[in-house]
């Protein structure tokens, strides 16, 4: 499989504190943190752009980072499935599955145009995890709802 194309990768700036902290109030996964956990979590997320095509996460592969759309697209595919399961868009996140249930990445996704995420590593979600209970109850039960679609 051709390695993801990364156009580019940064820390979040200061710039993106408002979009995420604004944008990040309808995600599940940061709805449930207080400003101050916030604030923890995005020092540790890296902004990364990836060019159209790219296969950001592979199915089979291990769960080591989530990621939350900041532009672009990104398509949602499983092996034996003629259609996408999801196309999913600015504010959606994807990768939490693997991280969660402990478990090789369930879909691919893949980036249908140049696309910007936030990424959070597995090591990093795993410290907020601890932190949040409330908020991973959340996630999960997401994460499960996707889960049964999945395998409808
Ligand atoms: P993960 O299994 O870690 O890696 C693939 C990701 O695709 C998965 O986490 C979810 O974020 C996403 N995904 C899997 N199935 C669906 C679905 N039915 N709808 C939307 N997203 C999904």
């Amino acid at each position: 499989m051709e390695p993801p194309k990364i156009l580019g990768a940064r820390p979040v700036e200061p710039d993106d504190f408002e979009w995420l902290s604004t944008g990040l109030s309808g995600v599940a996964f940061f709805s449930k943190l207080g400003r101050e956990q916030l604030a923890e979590v995005l020092p540790y997320m890296l902004h990364i752009r990836y060019a159209a095509g790219s296969v950001i996460c592979a199915e089979g592969e291990p769960g080591d980072a989530l990621y939350l759309i900041h532009s672009g697209s990104v398509s949602v595919t499983k092996s034996g499935r003629a259609q996408p399961l999801a196309r999913l868009e600015e504010g959606d996140f994807f990768g939490e599955m693997a991280l969660l249930f402990g478990e090789p990445r369930s879909a691919t996704c893949t980036a249908l145009e140049n696309t910007e995420v936030f990424c959070l590593s597995a090591i990093d979600f795993a410290r907020v995890v601890e932190r949040t209970p409330e908020m991973t109850r959340a996630l999960a039960e997401l994460a499960r709802a996707r889960r049964n679609r999945g395998t409808e």
